[in-house]
């Protein structure tokens, strides 16, 4: 009879979270062990069942022993971690976060497809942000609603990358990259086409129902009309990995 190879074996660490004694996989990130655990951490660009990008830092925890902030989602545990999700100084940088997400593009929530469904307007609540304390930039992006189904505002985008990715990782279209630096960076389709122009977008809409906020919504939606549906993602990054 052929031999099962053995399964690799994956350890289990104990650490602390928040003086909570906890064990985790040594393959699990903090953020995995946070959310199994019902410990809150705000997040933007991580998504379960797509790949880590880190580029947000809103998941930032204190770690003992280290005097820098490391990004939950993006550090795996270790035996003996002992780590703080909400400390003073780590509500302080979040808002500060959320802060300059706000003054950066113009996200006018009143007029907004996703008011009341967006998480950048939760995390603004839950991280105590009522004003902005730095100017607005005030620039002016383009919104492009040249594909039949969806449209694109560039001046609500946060520049999480979760539609690159899932466009990527999930549907294998690639349809969607990012072009340019900074704070002019914008996400594209198909090397700065109009969407609607795209050769390479299926038009599944997975990209629309990442997106946390009212930059990639459904063509017709008016104010607050856009709520998303993100269940899919783990099941279908599952089933991938199964195969
Ligand atoms: Fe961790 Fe964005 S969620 S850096």
């Amino acid at each position: 009879m052929p031999r099962t190879p053995p399964a690799t074996q994956v350890r289990v660490v104990t650490l602390t979270i928040d003086g909570q004694a906890l064990s985790a996989r040594e393959d699990e990130t903090i953020i995995e062990v946070c959310r199994e655990n019902k410990i809150p951490i705000p997040s933007l660009c991580w998504m379960d069942g797509l790949s880590i990008v880190g580029a947000c830092r809103l998941c930032v925890v204190e770690m003992a022993g280290s005097p820098r902030l490391s990004a939950a989602c993006s550090t795996r545990v270790a035996e003996g971690m002992q780590i703080t999700t909400n400390s003073e100084r780590l509500q302080r940088y979040r808002r500060t976060l959320v802060e300059m997400l706000f003054a950066e593009r113009n996200h006018v929530c009143s007029v907004c497809v996703s008011n009341g469904h967006c998480e950048l307007q939760w995390l603004a609540q839950t991280c105590g942000v009522d004003h902005v304390r730095m100017p607005y930039r005030n620039h002016a992006y383009d919104v492009d609603s040249s594909h039949e189904m969806f449209r694109v505002d560039h001046n609500r985008c946060v520049l999480c990358t979760r539609c690159v990715r899932v466009c990527d990782e999930i549907e294998g279209a690639h349809t969607w990259d990012v072009m340019g630096r900074g704070s002019d960076c914008k996400v594209i389709t198909d090397l700065a086409r109009p969407w609607g122009d795209s050769d390479t977008c299926t038009s599944c809409g997975k990209c629309v129902q990442v997106c946390p906020t009212g930059a990639l919504v459904k063509q017709g939606t008016s104010v607050g009309e856009m709520v998303k549906d993100q269940q899919f993602l783990p099941i279908l990054a599952r089933r991938r990995h199964i195969r």
